[in-house]
């Protein structure tokens, strides 16, 4: 009996160790399925937020991170309608989730990042169902859709545009022929030996209005049936100087100056010398006429490696800035569309030719504006002499 009473306490220790081994294994096993699970959330390239049945979000992966601009910590526990009170697609695809227990999509849902800027995502909303098959929550999967949108922008810009300059060459090439005969009518008339010479008024304004219509067909056809450019390395601010050369005295009449702000590294461009001239003299121009009262235009340049917007190629970066009035988010829509102008007497061809000849190049475009503080123009032009592969980090000595 006293035998048994004093193993007793014995038996209850190495059972209490035993106990306390097992969960420590249990801990350690339940540490690591935790760090598995985030491993697996954190290598996701898309953005995943887990919700759970009562609408609380429950984790969130790196790449949302990254998409809201947030971190996960303020986040995680919050009711997902007060994490994106601005998202109502969102909100209502994970409470329809909830509530039909089916997968919901939405190919064009918007999420209001941290900053205020919003960004196109996909979002795929799943059911979590636990054993019993009741539902657990959701998971959110959202995917960055900015760059495919931006590139069917760009694609359908394109085609308007190939559309756009058949149409005009046609027209174009119709209003030519009749117009030189016009001029030449109104020139004879003025030749007559009995011309009235109180109507000399009235021909020259026929002689003057058809030159004008014949520098916009001009253009018209330059934009339609372009050349193709013939390319060459050149040195952008070589013809950046050239043209502020050129353009000094209308500069200078408008009350304009001009700071450049050159990247004196920067290699030279693949390009064609004359067209590229053309595009600058556009966009000065528009920056001149932005500001009617004058004022100050930055010719910015830099290099950049590996562009997205050109297809990795290694680019020089131009940037033509003005303090004019800008344009509304409206505007900037269709500012590289032919023949459209907000100005009196304006083409609408400005930009469009100078898009035309920027993407002739490889290159790419891009404007913004801060309506009522300026706009800026930003053209990339791949550079003459590509950089090999960067060297891979283990290559390094
Ligand atoms: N620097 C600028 N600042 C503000 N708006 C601009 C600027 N450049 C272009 N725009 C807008 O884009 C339109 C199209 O420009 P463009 O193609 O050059 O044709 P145009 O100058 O003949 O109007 C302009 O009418 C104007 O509304
Ligand atoms: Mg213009």
């Amino acid at each position: 009996m006293s035998a048994k009473s004093e193993e007793r306490p014995k038996d209850n220790a190495s059972e209490l160790e035993r106990l306390r081994q097992t969960c420590g294994d249990l801990r350690s096993s339940l540490e690591s399925m935790r760090i598995y699970y985030e491993d697996l959330l954190g290598s996701l390239q898309d953005a995943i937020v887990v919700v759970d049945s009562g609408g609380r979000i429950r984790s969130v992966n790196q790449a949302a991170e990254e998409l809201i601009g947030l971190s996960a910590q303020p986040l995680n526990d919050r009711p997902f309608e007060q994490a994106f009170p601005h998202d109502r697609p969102l909100q209502e695809l994970v409470r329809k989730t909830l509530e039909s227990g089916r997968t919901r999509t939405d190919f064009d849902a918007r999420l209001t990042r941290l900053d205020g800027s919003q960004v196109v995502v996909s979002a795929v909303g799943s059911l979590i169902r636990d054993a019993r098959g009741e539902a657990r929550g959701v998971v959110l999967a959202l995917r960055d859709q900015t760059r495919i949108r931006d590139l069917e922008e760009r694609l359908s810009r394109s085609d308007r545009l190939a559309a756009l300059g058949t149409v005009a060459a046609g027209v174009a090439h119709e209003i030519r022929n009749p117009l030189a005969g016009l001029r030449g009518a109104a020139q004879l008339l003025e030749g007559e030996s009995d011309f009235p010479p109180a109507f000399k008024e009235y021909t020259s304004v026929i002689i003057k209005e058809v030159d004008r219509l014949a520098g916009i067909v001009e253009i018209l056809l330059s934009f339609a049936s372009p050349r193709a450019p013939v390319l060459r390395s050149c040195n952008l601010h070589q013809i950046l100087d050239n043209l502020l050369f050129l353009e000094q005295a209308p500069l200078r009449d408008r009350g304009v100056s001009v700071q450049r702000v050159y990247d004196p590294q920067l290699p030279e461009i693949l390009a064609d010398p004359a067209e590229i001239h053309q595009v600058f003299l556009n966009l000065i121009r528009n920056g001149v006429e932005a500001m009617p009262g004058g004022g100050e235009l930055t010719l910015r340049t830099r290099y950049e490696r590996s562009s997205q917007r050109c297809g990795g190629l290694s680019v020089a970066v131009a940037e033509i800035i003005d303090r004019g009035a800008g344009f509304d988010p409206e505007i900037e829509r269709h500012l590289f569309t032919p023949f459209f102008t907000t100005k009196e007497g304006g083409t609408g061809l400005g930009l469009a030719i100078c898009l035309r000849i920027v993407e002739d190049h490889g290159g790419a475009m891009e404007a913004a504006s801060q309506p009522g503080k300026g706009s800026s123009f930003r053209v990339m032009l791949p550079l003459a002499k590509q950089p090999g592969p960067a060297p891979q980090e283990w290559l390094r000595p």
